[in-house]
């Protein structure tokens, strides 16, 4: 059984380990015309606990790279790959990508955003189809095709990346500020919110 509200998942029982090892469903948050999209690789213990994308340590990160970039979690649409917890935190598998992906394809449909930023190797390699080296790749944008439409993929490293590797904090605040930049955010230049009146 399937079921959306807009673009909330709101039942699915397409992979049993999830089903088993989720406390909820964790669909994306932010506005349906948003520019900015953000994608991770699926929710952890505080995500699904909250049922919100990136509100844990990561999300902690994640926010405040946007705030020094002059954006507002708000502003932008925060997603996943896959939208269930995995067990111990483990990688989602290709099946458990796979049968989430239409509901993500469905998202990006809906949103048309400007530019897709992927966080860390999962969600770069499930978007772009390819091996991903997101160390070296981070900031890096590529054209591609997405169920079929064209898009802007930036990779970036996964925010918690900057907590393990503190090397990775600049490269991870750098992508962000191209992230901004390609969304036409415009810079104030007194670090004040780029988005003016929004
Ligand atoms: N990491 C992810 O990839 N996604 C989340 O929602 C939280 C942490």
């Amino acid at each position: 059984m399937e079921q959306m509200d807009g673009l909330t998942v709101t039942a699915c029982e397409r992979c049993p380990e999830l089903c088993e090892s989720r406390s909820r469903i964790v669909s994306g948050v932010g506005p349906e015309d948003a520019d900015l999209v953000f994608v991770g690789e699926a929710p952890g213990a505080t995500e699904d606990e909250r049922g919100e994308p990136f509100v844990g340590r990561s999300g902690d990160v994640l926010d405040d790279a946007l705030r020094d970039a002059g954006l507002a979690r708000a502003d932008v649409r925060i997603t996943n790959c896959v939208r269930c917890r995995p067990p111990d935190n483990r990688d989602p598998t290709d099946d458990e990508l796979a049968n989430c992906r239409e509901y993500l394809e469905r998202e990006l449909d809906l949103l048309d955003p400007e530019v897709i930023v992927t966080l860390g190797k999962v969600p770069s390699e499930h978007l772009l189809e390819r091996s991903v080296g997101v160390t070296n790749e981070a900031g890096t944008v590529t054209e591609t095709r997405i169920a079929g439409a064209p898009r802007r993929v930036l990779v970036s490293v996964h925010p918690a990346a900057t907590l393990y590797d503190p090397s990775q904090r600049e490269t991870f605040a750098e992508t962000i500020d191209t992230a901004a930049d390609l969304a036409g955010v415009e810079d104030s230049g007194d670090g004040q919110a780029r988005l003016g009146d929004f």
